[in-house]
């Protein structure tokens, strides 16, 4: 058990709060807040407790350089308008008009520093930039799951420094992710799509080991049809990734899990809005189309699955859900899942977008505010921002 915020004696000190505040942006516009508005229970918390709030995120990947559309004041005019009160946001990482303004910093204020990953050190974990930054502090409390599995300054380097633990969205979304892989009520349907077989290798064969039944479907499906030397036409799937897919079917042979691979596809010509689609069984994709959705025999056949799971994890959309009509199959299933009595998680990334456009993202028991970093843990792998947290005493 990870030492918490909530164990922290916080009134007066200088707490370093690392956030994910990697949001889209439009212009100088939030176009999503979530994950502004997932850290302010921790916010507000040490807020409360008469802490002196250090804030630190990153935005984009400016790679060490200062990019201006990646400054993160229209993130902290967001979150001065969620809070109700102004939050001081400042040009720079380190240095003294920082230290000057951490001086000047009473018990419940809180500041912004610029993007941390404005600074070459960030990224490549430099001791010497951790360093600095846990010289601005007393404590480090890390609240960014989404950034958990990058072993930076500010998420893991900072921790060798000053007192390090979670803060109550970490606390949360451990909590809620590793449970449903520990003790997950039965039967546990994974659902995983996207594009890519090769993003998601050590996941698929910790499901095969984990879950009762294992749904595939968007591009990755594409691989493990060509992998099985079914017929693609056009269809994306990636060929460096064939013998991994063979690999993943063989293991599922020997497992108790039920893999199960779209038994239909819905097929055009051109990838854009509203085009000529026609259904075809798997194996029946003819020279010049591409599949680009699941069929729907697919997707009754996973929303039966998800109305009698106990537990759903999902990660990844069933199709091109962006151009419509190729979103029904996510669609379909989608709606299952909010209807079932399972407890449903889904793990970040573009499936989330896909179910707020569906109207759907208030029907999911937990939506995960970590894309990559969900399918490390789930993979069972050690995230560096987690690992450096100090243990419970
Ligand atoms: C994310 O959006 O997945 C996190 O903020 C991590 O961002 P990164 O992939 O650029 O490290």
């Amino acid at each position: 058990m990870k030492l918490s915020v909530s164990d922290l004696e916080v009134k007066g000190k200088k707490v370093l709060l690392r956030v994910d505040f990697n949001v889209p942006l439009s212009g100088r516009q939030v176009v999503d807040d979530t994950r502004i508005r997932a850290a302010l229970p921790t916010i507000t918390d040490l807020l409360k407790r008469g802490a002196r709030l250090i804030l630190v995120s990153h935005l984009g990947r400016p790679c060490g350089e200062v990019r201006p559309e990646l400054r993160l004041d229209p993130v902290a005019a967001r979150l001065s308008e969620l809070l109700g009160r102004p939050v001081a946001k400042l040009d720079r990482v380190i240095g003294p008009q920082v230290a000057e303004a951490i001086k000047d910093l009473a018990g419940g204020e809180a500041l912004l520093l610029e993007n941390v990953r404005f600074e070459k050190g960030e990224e490549a974990n430099d001791p010497e930039f951790a360093r600095q930054l846990a010289r601005l502090a007393d404590l480090f409390v890390n609240d960014a799951f989404g950034t958990a599995h990058r072993a930076h300054a500010s998420t893991a380097g900072v921790a060798e420094y000053i007192p390090a633990a979670a803060g109550l969205l970490m606390a949360r979304e451990l909590e809620v992710l590793s449970r449903c892989l520990e003790q997950p009520a039965r039967p546990l349907a994974a659902i995983l799509g996207g594009a890519k077989v090769s993003d998601k290798l050590k996941v698929l064969h910790r499901f095969l080991d984990l879950a009762d039944t294992l749904l595939i479907g968007g591009g990755m499906a594409n691989t493990f049809l060509a992998a099985l030397r079914y017929p693609l036409g056009n269809s994306y799937f990636e060929q460096d990734s064939l013998e991994d897919a063979k690999n993943i079917l063989e293991a599922a042979e020997r497992s108790a899990c039920c893999l199960q691979l779209p038994v239909d596809l819905t097929v055009t010509r051109e990838l854009k809005p509203h085009s000529a689609f026609k259904v075809v069984p798997v194996g029946e994709v003819a020279k010049g189309w591409q599949a680009v959705d699941i069929g729907p025999e697919t997707a009754v056949f996973f929303s039966e699955v998800a109305a009698e799971a106990g537990t759903i994890l999902w990660n990844g959309p069933l199709g091109v859900f962006e151009t419509a009509p190729f979103h029904q199959g996510t669609e379909t299933v989608a709606r299952a899942v909010a209807e079932s009595k399972a407890f449903s998680i889904v793990g970040g990334g573009d499936i989330v977008a896909a179910l707020e456009g569906f109207g759907l993202a208030g029907k999911i028991d937990f939506i995960s505010t970590g894309g990559g970093a969900t399918l490390k843990l789930w993979e069972g792998a050690v995230l560096p921002g987690i690992a450096v947290l100090q243990n419970k005493k």
